[in-house]
């Protein structure tokens, strides 16, 4: 019967090109749907996990250490950068795409990742092109903001990201009555998270192209994470030395890479059963983690998908829609496809390769004078003592950029801060420098406005202090 409401849906839909691309997310989401119903348990036994042999995880430095190969180049003329786009701002308080959120100078996460492939092309006078994946969320207004780059040195192709039907937790039926966007029927779709990528890279006919023009890689990750650069593009070379067909980056902060049926996989938290979550928290065995940032070859990426072999976990996502409607969405994850690979390797990258921008808090890191700016990468600032980064925890009136930006007339001095708590209606004037750890605390019906000017240092402010 989901059979024929899906079909019902397909026949509500207009234009041939759109019938075309509904009928790949209908088979797409047949076939997910179908894997959602033989799963039977948890997707990992428990003590069939390994730790990986010892070469199969190798630090960062080995790969860059080895410097520059003579024809970077060539090496480089094979790669295609592509961005995950198909995410909104809404966790930040944010209509539309999160890329299109200034994160520095208004520069947004888009401008940053434009530069900074600009700048390698012009850099190694290559030909590296980005590809972003939208969803049906982020593809107008991504779109519109593109043509600013037409002059740029970057070539960039946008491809997007499959549309599936939300499903009614009982009874597992599609939500939605009808396949239009423009009706109120927004809330019944969804984009099936980013381990869709390779499923419509691939239909897109994209993956094709770029490999016909010579294209062997692609270097995959979050469009929010700013850490991720190419650099020198040391694994390009790798991949194409070695058998490896899929390189992860892992940090000790993200899932974890074990060894499972002689393979490389990713394990997240989510497929922890219950009763091992603290061993998985603690253990050893588990300290290396995914940061959703790949290195994978195109070929290896057209074989698995023309043998359907690209067996990725699902990840159930429950929702509960604005009428008071329970719904899940099936999602996979671009990681998950680790274990499908013959031959995988990872790289423990360091923390600086790994800036996700989650939350505000994170922002306010990557806005102040611990980094520097040059040609879209964020550097620590070489007057920082120990790379590390602080610990910043802002509290809830600062979860949407727009309040955040409100409270901060400028951005403070956290050259030397190492931890940094916020809660309740507080403000920052201008030039503020903070150290050590400062904890400031307006309780509910208080305010607090940090002068212009103040150094804290190692200081817990609360009470009322109005200015
Ligand atoms: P999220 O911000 O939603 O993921 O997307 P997360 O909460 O950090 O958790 P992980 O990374 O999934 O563990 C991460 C990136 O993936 C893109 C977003 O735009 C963002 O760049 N994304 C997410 C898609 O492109 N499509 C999706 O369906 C989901």
């Amino acid at each position: 019967s989901m059979h024929t409401e899906l079909e019902k849906l397909l026949d509500t839909t207009t234009g041939e090109a759109e019938r075309e691309v509904s009928r790949k997310d209908f088979e797409g989401f047949k076939n997910l749907f179908h894997r959602f119903l033989q799963v039977k348990g948890p997707s990992v036994e428990w003590i069939k996990i390994q730790r990986p042999p010892e070469d199969s995880i190798q630090p960062f430095d080995k790969i860059a250490a080895r410097g520059l190969p003579d024809n970077v180049a060539d090496s480089l003329n094979k790669l295609v950068v592509v961005k995950l786009n198909g995410g909104l701002g809404t966790s930040m308080g944010c209509k539309g795409p999160k890329s299109l959120i200034s994160v520095r100078n208004e520069n947004t996460f888009l401008d940053l990742t434009v530069q900074q492939i600009e700048h390698l092309n012009k850099t190694y006078n290559t030909d590296v092109p980005l590809v972003l994946m939208n969803s049906f969320n982020t593809d107008e207004d991504t779109k519109k903001i593109l043509q600013k780059y037409t002059h740029h040195r970057v070539k960039i192709h946008t491809f997007n990201q499959s549309r599936y039907p939300r499903i009614n937790k009982e009874s597992l039926l599609p939500v939605s009555t009808n396949l239009s966007m423009n009706g109120q029927n927004t809330e019944g779709w969804y984009p099936p998270g980013h381990g869709d990528i390779y499923a419509s890279f691939y239909n897109s006919g994209l993956l094709d192209q770029l490999i016909v023009q010579g294209k062997e890689y692609i270097f995959v990750s979050n469009i929010d994470n700013l850490g991720a650069t190419v650099c020198g593009g040391g694994p390009v070379n790798h991949l194409h030395t070695s058998n490896v067909s899929i390189i992860a980056y892992s940090n000790p902060q993200g899932g974890t890479l074990i060894q499972y049926d002689g393979k490389l996989r990713l394990l997240e938290i989510a497929q922890v059963p219950k009763a091992h979550v603290d061993e998985f928290k603690s253990v050893s065995k588990f300290k290396i983690f995914n940061t959703n940032n790949l290195w994978i070859s195109l070929a290896a990426i057209k074989r698995l998908q023309e043998q359907k072999a690209m067996d990725l976990e699902i990840i159930v996502n429950p929702k509960t829609l604005d009428g008071g409607q329970n719904v899940v969405q099936l999602e996979t994850a671009v990681g998950a496809a680790i274990k499908c690979f013959d031959n995988a390797l990872g790289i423990n990258v360091p923390r600086s390769r790994f800036l996700p921008v989650k939350t505000t808090s994170d922002l306010l890191l990557v806005m102040s004078n611990l980094y520097s700016l040059e040609a879209g990468s964020l550097t620590m600032s070489p007057k920082r003592e120990f790379p590390t980064t602080p610990h910043v925890k802002l509290g809830s009136s600062f979860t949407k950029v727009q309040e955040y930006v409100n409270r901060f007339e400028s951005i403070p001095d956290m050259l030397e801060l190492d931890h940094l708590t916020v809660s309740g209606d507080v403000t920052f004037g201008k030039n503020v420098s903070l150290k050590g750890t400062v904890i400031i605390i307006a309780n509910h019906g208080d305010r607090i406005d940090i002068p212009a000017g103040s150094m804290l240092e190692n200081k817990i402010v609360s009470g009322n202090l109005r200015i």
